[in-house]
């Protein structure tokens, strides 16, 4: 392991089916104006909204509400968002939903005192905060993003037709995230195999970058296994709570900042997922299954000695007597077949996009540099094409 970083994550987890009995001595901790941010309603219908509300009453809170975040929460949404809570005077946001609802609540807690444009600081110019954070917990529904454990706060911007992820610093973080796998079994199929492969892309985003011989690999490749054979399991049986938990669980892990420690990591496929995304409004995880098997066969010959690795010790390809590029590509032939397995979207004509859109899409891609190719806007376009050319 080669780089040089410092490792910290303040957010406090409590996990399991009894985890939310916690939420009533964290909430002492801070002020008394809460504002309760959720989605669409699913948190309603599996009676976590009622449970919320009486712990908060229990612990005396004054109660303050900001609901219908959307999935991939817009800009718009977010200045709703800032006039509550400064109208208010809020002491704390209670985030209680998906990825959404939380990456919302981070850049929110960032923005109620920004003296500038929340966008244009944090999304256009990249800055941190040099405000007041509003200190923000939050009780996870929907497995996927690792929101729950990091400083990522994804904001599209409908008129500009961007997405974009700012990663908070640590002051940003959930204080705390409350982990109940019970709570995801409610998710339709979709969104829990979505969920899954934002786990699993997040995982390859951070393994397929660097030449050296690094522990996070090692982790990764464990995460990878684990992943797996849970979500076959799940993916049959979704009420499995070993299953559901593991998933949940590896989710956190993968991206709440340690396996990226001492070494570079990629993140392209998410940044042209995310594109796709602010076309289409399709769902995040099925953006990147729909383009990541086009991009990986794109860069398989420059990154050949992981693809093998990947092969072998996480699809358990058999290596004799074949080249290194026959057991890469058989690593990702059994990537494509778990994929099909779990009924994920392979390509992007299925999430809404039009053949006249891939020129706009790729032209606004951003290109990385942490990969084992920096793509320009033609590469993203080729591998765009093949995406929508996918049968
Ligand atoms: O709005 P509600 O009614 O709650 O419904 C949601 C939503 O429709 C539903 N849902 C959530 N929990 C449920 C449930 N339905 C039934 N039962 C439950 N228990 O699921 C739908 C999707 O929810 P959402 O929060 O949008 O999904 P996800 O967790 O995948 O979050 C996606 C957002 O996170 C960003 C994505 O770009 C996207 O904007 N990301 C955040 C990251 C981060 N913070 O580090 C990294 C990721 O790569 C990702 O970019
Ligand atoms: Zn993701």
């Amino acid at each position: 392991m080669l780089g040089n970083f410092s490792y910290c994550n303040p957010t406090k987890l409590y996990f399991g089916d009894e985890s939310l009995s916690y939420l009533k001595d964290e909430l002492k901790k801070y002020g008394n104006k809460v504002l309760l941010v959720y989605g669409g309603g699913s948190i309603k219908k599996i009676g976590l909204y009622d449970e919320v509300i009486n712990i908060l009453k229990q612990a005396n809170k004054e109660i303050f509400f900001d609901s219908g975040v959307m999935p991939n929460p817009t800009l718009e949404k977010l200045y709703e968002g800032i006039k509550i809570a400064k109208d208010n005077n809020i002491d704390f946001i209670l985030a209680v939903g998906g990825g959404s609802v939380i990456d919302y609540s981070k850049a929110l807690s960032a923005s109620i005192h920004c003296k500038e444009d929340p966008w244009k600081r944090y999304y256009e110019k990249m800055l941190e905060p040099d405000c007041k954070i509003v200190p923000m917990g939050c009780v996870l529904t929907m497995v996927g993003t690792g929101s729950e454990m990091n400083g990522g706060a994804v904001i599209t911007n409908t008129d500009k037709k961007l997405k974009i992820g700012h990663v908070f610093n640590e002051e940003v973080f959930p204080k705390f995230a409350i982990l109940n796998p019970k709570y995801t079994y409610s998710l339709p199929h979709y969104q829990m195999v979505a969920g899954i492969f934002d786990i699993f892309s997040h995982i390859m985003e951070q393994y397929f970058s660097d030449f050296d011989d690094n522990t996070s690999d090692y982790i990764m490749e464990g995460l990878m296994n684990s992943l797996i054979n849970s979500s076959l399991i799940a993916n049959k049986d979704p009420l499995n709570y070993e299953a559901r938990s593991n998933i949940m669980w590896i989710a956190t892990w993968a991206l709440n900042t340690l396996v990226a420690k001492g070494k570079t990591t990629d993140w392209q496929v998410h940044m042209i997922g995310q594109q796709v995304g602010a076309f289409t409004n399709a769902t995040h995880g099925m953006t990147l299954s729909a383009v990541s098997i086009p991009y990986y066969r794109y860069i398989l010959k420059d990154g050949l000695f992981k693809f093998k690795r990947f092969a072998i010790n996480v699809f358990k390809v058999d290596p004799k007597n074949k080249s290194d590029e026959e057991i890469a590509n058989e690593g990702l032939n059994c990537l494509l077949d778990y994929m099909k397995t779990l009924n994920l979207v392979l390509s992007i004509k299925d999430l809404g996009v039009k053949e006249d859109m891939i020129d706009d899409i790729a032209n606004s891609c951003f290109c990385n540099q942490g990969g084992y190719k920096t793509l320009n806007h033609d590469d993203i376009k080729k591998i765009l094409l093949e995406s929508y050319n996918q049968e």
